[in-house]
């Protein structure tokens, strides 16, 4: 298929990951999330949330009930749940190497939406490693800085 399509879609399946990410975090300290919430966290309009709520209830990954809020369905659950795997997987990998917290926050963002799972798990047991083995972490550390490109 041609790049263009792919990357659309690539697109597409990423903003769906980033509503059910965030609409999860609400639920979790909520119960249920509301458009208003889910266009702040998301800094998008609420006729946008709107727009993709609907969609999101048309492919079975929300239930949206205008005034009570929107809930997940078992599959928004199960995405939303990987997503916040992801995230919170590669934020503590890179978290350990004294980058900048936005940075550290964008890239995530950006790579949670495309890592498979063998690689996640790769990730995790190389981060839990890095965290039993103090040494090791200190001596990446020195290394990252040393190549460190001048600002
Ligand atoms: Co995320």
């Amino acid at each position: 298929m041609p790049p263009r399509i792919e990357n659309q879609r690539r697109t597409e399946s990423a903003a769906v990951e980033d509503y059910l990410e965030q609409i999860s975090h609400l639920i979790e300290e909520k119960g249920y999330a509301r458009v208003v919430d889910i266009a702040e966290k998301l800094g998008v309009s609420q006729a946008s949330v709107t727009n993709m709520v609907r969609r999101l209830d048309a492919s079975g990954l929300v239930v949206y009930e205008k005034y009570r809020g929107t809930v997940l369905t078992e599959e928004g659950r199960r995405i939303g749940a990987s997503v916040r795997q992801r995230h919170q997987v590669l934020t503590r990998l890179l978290g350990h190497f004294g980058l900048d917290a936005a940075t550290v926050y964008a890239d995530v963002e950006g790579m949670e939406h495309h890592v498979s799972r063998p690689t996640l798990k790769v990730l995790r047991i190389l981060t839990e490693e890095l965290e039993s083995n103090p040494e090791l972490l200190t001596r990446l550390k020195a290394l990252a800085a040393a190549e460190r490109e001048p600002v």
